[in-house]
């Protein structure tokens, strides 16, 4: 396995069939041909992702979207002109020609546009869409540097393109285009009040779930530490627990009770911004620490904290 930022290599391998791990603004993918199943059906494999759970193809812009979506619905194109390149995913009525595994058999099909300029110049390269999931095993956290993608597969794939650390680290917005209402199935990289500001009025958020056929595959149990984690009013149980074995994650301020390095402050400024791209290192770097367990504050309830929250609930069930 090789790490390196040669986007002719990275579409070379891709176009002969092989996954590669790509960097985007949101978390490292993993990424293949999404027109073949059978090139496809390896990211399953290496991740051992369910087939339940559908992927997000992924585009350098909406000029050939038509090849792969049926209808662009009323939205969309204001939607795209204020966000794409960036953070957000469509859920659109697929084409034939997109393999039902990579829809896992849905009708719908999740289409991004990263504006990661590494990635841009890799998609652009390519005359076929990206099936991405992000690049972690199965319900572990998103990878938001080449490094993490390396410590997950370090002999299983044949090259990372590094495009260093993830600016923004919370993986894409999703919103569902497909039915008469716009509805926001996970909550990430874009805030909720900032797709309503562009549509001019309240866009519902449907709380995901396994069971919820609408957002398929956002298990509740994701995005384990690998150590049990307790999100929401946590000083009381600080007091209560072994405070030389507990880790915390904050927002802005330092939580006396804890030893330093045991603490992860994510913006001492008080920016959700830097909070939510510091998250998922944070979470992964416990595992270093003598820990055994993580108290995770409850971020402000707007903008990139309720994606940030959203999160930390999933890791918080075990
Ligand atoms: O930022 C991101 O979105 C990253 C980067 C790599 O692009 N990708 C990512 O993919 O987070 P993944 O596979 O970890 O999450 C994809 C989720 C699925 O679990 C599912 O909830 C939703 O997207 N999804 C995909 N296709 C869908 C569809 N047709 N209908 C409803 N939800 C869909
Ligand atoms: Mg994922």
């Amino acid at each position: 396995m090789e790490i390196g930022t040669d986007t002719s290599k990275a579409s070379e391998l891709l176009q002969s069939g092989a996954v590669v791990a790509i960097p985007t603004e949101t978390v490292y993918g993993l990424a293949a041909n999404a027109l073949e199943a059978q090139q496809v059906a390896q990211i399953f494999d290496l991740k051992q992702r369910p087939a339940f759970d559908p992927l997000i193809i992924h585009l350098a812009s909406a000029d050939d979207l038509d090849l792969y979506v049926k209808d662009r619905g009323p939205y969309f194109d204001a939607l795209y002109k204020a966000f794409s390149p960036g953070p957000i995913s469509y859920v659109l009525p697929k084409k034939a020609i997109i393999p039902d595994l990579v829809t896992a058999g849905h009708p719908t099909v999740a289409v991004r546009f990263p504006s990661h300029p590494l990635c841009q110049e890799l998609l652009q390269k390519l005359d076929f869409p990206l099936a991405a999931p992000s690049a972690n095993l199965f319900g572990r956290v998103s990878p938001t540097e080449a490094g993490h993608v390396a410590e997950q597969f370090p002999e299983e794939i044949p090259y990372i393109l590094n495009g260093g650390p993830a600016a923004i680290g919370l993986e894409s917005t999703i919103i569902d285009l497909s039915s008469e209402q716009p509805i926001v199935l996970r909550l990430g990289g874009l805030g909720l009040e900032e797709i309503e500001v562009v549509l001019g009025r309240p866009v519902q958020f449907t709380k995901s779930s396994s069971s919820n056929p609408k957002a398929p595959g956002m298990l509740s149990a994701h995005y384990s530490p690998g150590i049990p984690l307790v999100h929401g009013k946590i000083d009381q149980q600080i007091q209560n627990a072994n405070r030389k074995r507990s880790g915390t994650i904050s927002f802005c301020k330092k939580i006396a009770a804890i030893p330093e390095e045991q603490q992860r402050v994510l913006s001492p400024k008080g920016d959700l911004k830097e909070a939510a791209s510091k998250l998922f290192s944070a979470l992964r770097s416990f595992k270093a620490a003598d820990v055994d367990v993580i108290f995770a504050e409850e971020f402000p309830d707007e903008g990139l904290g309720r994606a940030i929250n959203d999160r930390l609930r999933r890791a918080s069930v075990a």
